[in-house]
């Protein structure tokens, strides 16, 4: 493929760079994402309660790139089935993630307003500089892998930072996704998030050592119909999040938004019905203990 086709040569911008357009972009094309993973909280709740039998007097729960906290709220309101007096710490660097977050919690008072909240709008590799020692019994990174500068450290800061019979839990990109499809086609160089596959995160737990760890798929589908639609801004946003980039099919030469196109329809990740294309979008869910 011609060399027109690399990001710097279009001056492509990464969606990361722009908070505000990459959290419209993640609720607008993920939106079902979020649904599959708040289905799971259950599931996560219980695998801490099942390897701490007696509550401690104060759960410690820690969210580390939580996002707008609609995972988070969800999974915070099944642990206090357990844990009546839960406090939260939350990293997030978005200013606009944060501010979701916290309107989130005013709005459910039901479901967490006994929890006790403090905010730290920073990265994660900000938060271990300042890390008073507290040891926490849940700490949960979802979606945040693929950002890390170095994720090896981070992780096993955080084992360092869990309470004896706590649960990491991690919520990746599955190699079963286009996320992950996409970054391995050559085709497109620059475009796409690195990701991190889950052996390489299991293989860090590993070399620690730590007690357990275990992986479950989260699976997920993204339904991507409107992105064949060049009239689509529901389309455009999707585009946006597969190739990592905003407004893609505007600022993309037009070669290489037909090549995604065409990668896309031909993809071996796409399921059919009727007219709707769906993406096959699953996560592993990596429990540390
Ligand atoms: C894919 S979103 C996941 C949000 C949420 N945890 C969820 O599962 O819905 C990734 C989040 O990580 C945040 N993030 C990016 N780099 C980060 C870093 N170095 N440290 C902490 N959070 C980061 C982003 O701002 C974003 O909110």
């Amino acid at each position: 493929m011609a060399s027109s086709n690399v990001r710097e040569s279009h001056k492509l911008v990464k969606l990361s760079s722009n908070p505000d357009h990459y959290k419209r972009a993640l609720e607008v094309a993920l939106a079902d994402r979020i649904k599959k993973l708040q289905a799971y909280c259950p599931e996560m709740a219980k695998y801490c309660m099942d390897s701490m039998e007696t509550p401690p007097h104060v759960f410690r729960f820690l969210s580390m790139g939580s996002g707008n906290g609609q995972v988070d709220v969800t999974l915070l309101g099944h642990l206090l089935d357990a844990y009546p007096k839960i406090e939260a710490t939350i990293v997030e660097p978005s200013p606009s993630m944060n501010e979701a977050f916290k309107r989130l919690v005013g709005e459910n008072p039901d479901s967490v307003g006994s929890v006790t909240f403090c905010w730290h709008q920073m990265t994660v590799e900000d938060f271990l500089k300042i890390h008073d020692g507290t040891k926490f019994h849940f700490i949960f990174m979802s979606g945040v892998i693929s950002y890390l500068k170095d994720v090896e450290k981070v992780l096993i800061d955080s084992y360092g930072m869990l309470a004896e019979y706590g649960t990491i839990a991690i919520i990746n990109v599955a190699k079963d996704s286009w996320f992950y499809h996409f970054l391995d086609a050559e085709r497109f160089p620059g475009l796409g998030l690195d990701r991190v596959p889950s052996s390489d995160v299991i293989a860090v737990f590993e070399s620690i050592p730590v007690k357990k760890t275990e992986t479950q798929v989260i699976e997920g589908a993204m339904e991507i119909t409107p992105i064949f639609d060049d009239s689509s801004t529901l389309g455009s946003t999707i585009l946006d999040m597969l190739t990592h980039t905003c407004n893609f099919r505007e600022t993309a030469h037009p070669t290489l938004v037909a090549d995604v196109l065409r990668y896309a329809s031909e993809s071996k990740l796409i399921t059919k019905e009727g007219d709707k294309i769906c993406m096959k979008n699953h996560r592993d869910l990596i429990f540390v203990q």
